[in-house]
């Protein structure tokens, strides 16, 4: 009994009933005294009682049904409430969903087009960088890795002319000096005067193989570019080749008075290599070693078992010359980088280690250089045994 009238009903109720009981009780008493039959009055009074609690029963399920419908009804309105709220939140969902990724692709777009922009400029050689971008990381990175790549062809371009312009001397130079000694010899100059001639001979060869040199280095560095490098893998002792290299370029250590020295080495396991071209790379990394290192400095040759273990071979090549500093230790192994010292730069194509990186990559190994300004450089290789 929940409210004041149905608790009134109540109360009402339990009266009529309690007088209902009291009625029968007294009837009871009265039969039992004698009388056989319900009194008259018992009857009438009876039904009424009977009738009052009727009516008041029925007047407090009345209430509970009426109770019931108002709640069913405002059932019913919340639940459209709710149907209307969930379609006003939906739509407006969408529509800011739209909204939003409307202004983000317009904002991706705008940088799109930029960038396509700035694409079109660099394929004119105008190598030029993308702002400060204000989106999307995926956006910020790729403006970065642009940039970045902008950069590297910048420089790249820089290398590739100072590389024609090298080259172009390193071409012409000994042609030059070929075609005067040549002329010289056929004129007769030197008839009377057979040492000189000699020295015009020994002029020509030495230009000849400078020039060799260099087209091969060329022609190695198109290969490699193509992917068609070739190579004749053989198990090979690392310990003759080394030996051999450095047979080959003492008169240059000589003439320059460096002490060009192959430490002792210790028993190295066999390499699957080619041997011309692991020849090539100790060729262009003590042809450096001799070309940056002043007279009377030192270059030594030292060969172990990497990491003390028999799976590969480390080889290092150290020399007392100038030394790289730690940015351009970073670019040495690119093509045509030469380092400026003092302002100039020593001859060489730039591709030395280059092609050098290549060979070992493709044999399975790595190489690498650690080097100071002033206090000489090494170079490390490492090749997996056979
Ligand atoms: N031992 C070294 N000491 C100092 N600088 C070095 C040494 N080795 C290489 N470099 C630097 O690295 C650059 C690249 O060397 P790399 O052998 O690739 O080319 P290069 O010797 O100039 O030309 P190439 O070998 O093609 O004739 C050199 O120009 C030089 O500046
Ligand atoms: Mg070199």
């Amino acid at each position: 009994m929940d409210t004041d009238r149905k608790i009134e009903l109540f109360t009402e109720t339990r009266q009529l009933y309690d007088q209902y009981v009291a009625l029968f009780d007294e009837e009871n008493k009265r039969l039992s005294q004698g009388n056989s039959k319900p009194s008259r009055e018992y009857a009438t009074q009876n039904e009424a009682l009977l009738d009052g609690i009727a009516l008041r029963l029925n007047g407090i399920i009345a209430i509970v049904q009426k109770g019931r419908e108002e709640k069913i009804l405002s059932a019913g309105l919340i639940s459209s409430r709710v149907l209307n709220m969930t379609l006003f939140t939906a739509i407006l969902t969408v529509v800011v969903g739209t909204l939003i990724s409307f202004f983000s692709t317009r904002r991706i777009n705008r940088s799109i087009v930029l960038l396509q922009k700035k694409t079109k400029e660099i394929a004119k050689g105008n190598y030029v960088q993308f702002p400060e971008m204000k989106g999307p990381p995926e956006i910020k990175n790729l403006a970065d890795d642009f940039n970045a790549m902008s950069v590297k062809l910048k420089q790249l371009d820089e290398m590739k002319i100072d590389f024609i312009n090298h080259l172009s001397h390193e071409l012409r130079t000994p042609l030059t000096a070929i075609r005067e000694a040549s002329e010289m010899l056929i004129e007769g100059t030197y008839a009377n005067a057979p040492e000189k001639k000699q020295q015009l001979l020994i002029i020509t060869r030495e230009e000849c193989e400078r020039l060799i040199r260099s087209v091969n280095r060329i022609l190695d560095f198109s290969r490699m570019e193509a992917h068609m490098m070739e190579y004749r893998y053989q198990k090979a002792n690392l310990t003759l080749l080394l030996q051999q290299s450095v047979l080959k370029l003492t008169p240059i250590a000589q003439n320059k008075r460096i002490q060009l020295e192959l430490k002792p080495l210790p028993e190295l396991p066999l390499i699957m290599m080619d041997e011309e071209r692991i020849s090539q790379v100790m060729d262009n990394l003590i042809g450096n070693a001799l070309k940056f290192t002043p007279e009377n400095g030192h270059v030594r040759i030292m060969a172990a078992p990497y990491n003390h273990s028999k799976k590969a071979v480390c080889v290092a090549v150290s020399d007392t010359g100038i030394g790289i500093a730690a940015e351009s230790l970073k670019i040495i192994f690119e093509k045509f980088s030469r380092v400026e010292t003092n302002g100039h730069k020593a001859a060489g194509s730039g591709l030395g280690l280059t092609i050098a990186k290549h060979i070992i990559s493709d044999h399975g190994g790595e190489i690498w250089a650690k080097s100071a300004p002033g206090s000489g450089s090494t170079f490390y290789f490492a090749l997996p045994a056979a």
